[in-house]
């Protein structure tokens, strides 16, 4: 780990964050670690956004579409280096991240749901991970409060959580002994470019930040920041997830593994507490709590696991991910602009990709280009009157 740096009494930096979401705090992490000055931007509090209401599930191939080939590498990738990705930040920051390895039961209630769930152990076998398939009585022999309509269960036993606000304390303070500055509560404006080069950000407060390199990490919002040269735009929009926390006054034991089905997960912290999610919708920047949205999550979760019923209710949320067109990530920089570095676009998967994305960013920073399936140039349409000569 390089000794801290005190980089407060200059706004110029070597690396400028903007955004302070799981993406942010791994890249500011990352480059802290790797021997630069730092400086991460957050509107809000550090972690308050989309990474506030995310679950936390590792889980990348139950997670992923089967059309998404390098996502799902990548993922799995992630999953294996999050063990020590963990100890790491945790011996970093002297915090606990919630890294739970528990695995996971993924539960089909009729024919359909079996063969979907079919599809995915073939698909988890053809990447190498394994996933046994279990009758209803052995399921429930793991995990006695399912309910008895479960007619198939996948058991994946790599497929782990942690907790997302827990990391992203853990994040911040690695960080901030790395030497990073974290400012809070201060809104970026736009983007400084000139000529075909990113130099920093200027704050809705009228401040400007210089930095050699901007990473911008600003999830659902990555389409909207202005001053972005053409050239480094990439398509993020914002898909809705409404989830439910939920408590055991009893304490932990309801379930001790999570659990997956059609459309919907219960992840449990350990202590009692169980995320309920979560819902996948198109509507822009609403984060409104509906009672559709909770009705869906209860009715499937009560019919899998009724003790849910007994369960309090913590929170109700919604919040934004932050998706491409390919649900890929986009990990580097844009060609033919410099200056400028994107952690932004990963939809279902920010908190499973957190070790990767700090490392692909910091790779970034130092001159390497960003794998194809995650380069900002791959939204980059080709001219459409270009002639092909033979
Ligand atoms: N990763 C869980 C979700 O996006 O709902």
């Amino acid at each position: 780990m390089p000794a801290k740096r005190d980089h407060t009494s200059t706004d110029t930096f070597d690396v400028l964050v903007a955004g302070g979401g799981v993406a942010g705090l791994s890249c500011a992490y990352a480059a802290a670690c790797s021997g630069r000055s730092v400086c991460l931007v957050d509107r809000g509090e550090l972690g308050r956004a989309t990474t506030h209401v995310a679950a936390g599930m590792l889980a990348p191939v139950t997670e992923a579409d089967p059309g998404e080939r390098a996502l799902l590498e990548l993922g799995l990738v992630a999953a294996r280096r999050w063990p020590d990705f963990a100890q790491e930040v945790e011996r970093a920051s002297g915090q606990d991240v919630g890294l739970r390895s528990t695995g996971a039961l993924v539960v089909a209630r009729d024919r359909d749901e079996a063969e979907a769930l079919e599809r995915v152990r073939a698909l988890g076998a053809g990447l190498g991970v394994e996933m046994e398939r279990l009758l209803p009585s052995r399921a429930r022999r793991l995990e006695p409060a399912l309910a008895p309509t479960v007619r198939l269960a996948l058991h994946a036993p790599e497929d782990h959580s942690t907790d997302p606000r827990l990391l992203v304390g853990a994040l911040a303070e690695g960080a901030r002994r790395a030497g990073a500055v974290l400012r809070t509560g201060e809104e970026v404006a736009g983007v400084v470019a000139d000529a075909g080069r990113v130099s920093g950000v200027h704050l809705s407060s009228g401040a400007v930040l210089h930095a050699i390199d901007t990473v911008l990490a600003t999830g659902a919002w990555s389409a909207t920041l202005p001053g972005l040269p053409d050239a480094a735009r990439v398509p993020v929009r914002p898909v809705k997830g409404q989830l439910l926390r939920l408590r055991d006054r009893e304490g932990p034991g309801l379930l001790e593994r999570t659990v997956r089905f059609a459309g919907g997960y219960l992840v449990p912290r350990g202590d009692g507490r169980y995320v309920l999610g979560a819902t996948q919708e198109d509507r822009g920047f609403d984060t409104q709590v509906t009672a559709g949205g909770v009705y869906e999550l209860l009715r499937d979760a009560v019919e899998l696991v009724p003790g849910v019923l007994e369960l309090e209710v913590e929170e109700a949320l919604a919040g934004l991910r932050p998706t491409t067109p390919d649900n890929a990530p986009v990990l580097g920089r844009p060609e033919g602009v410099e200056g400028l570095v994107w952690a932004t676009g990963h939809h279902r998967n920010g908190i499973l990709l957190a070790p990767v994305t700090g490392e692909l960013v910091v790779r970034a920073l130092d001159g390497h280009a960003p794998p194809p399936a995650f380069a900002p140039a791959r939204f980059v349409e080709a001219p459409a009157n270009v002639e092909v000569i033979a």
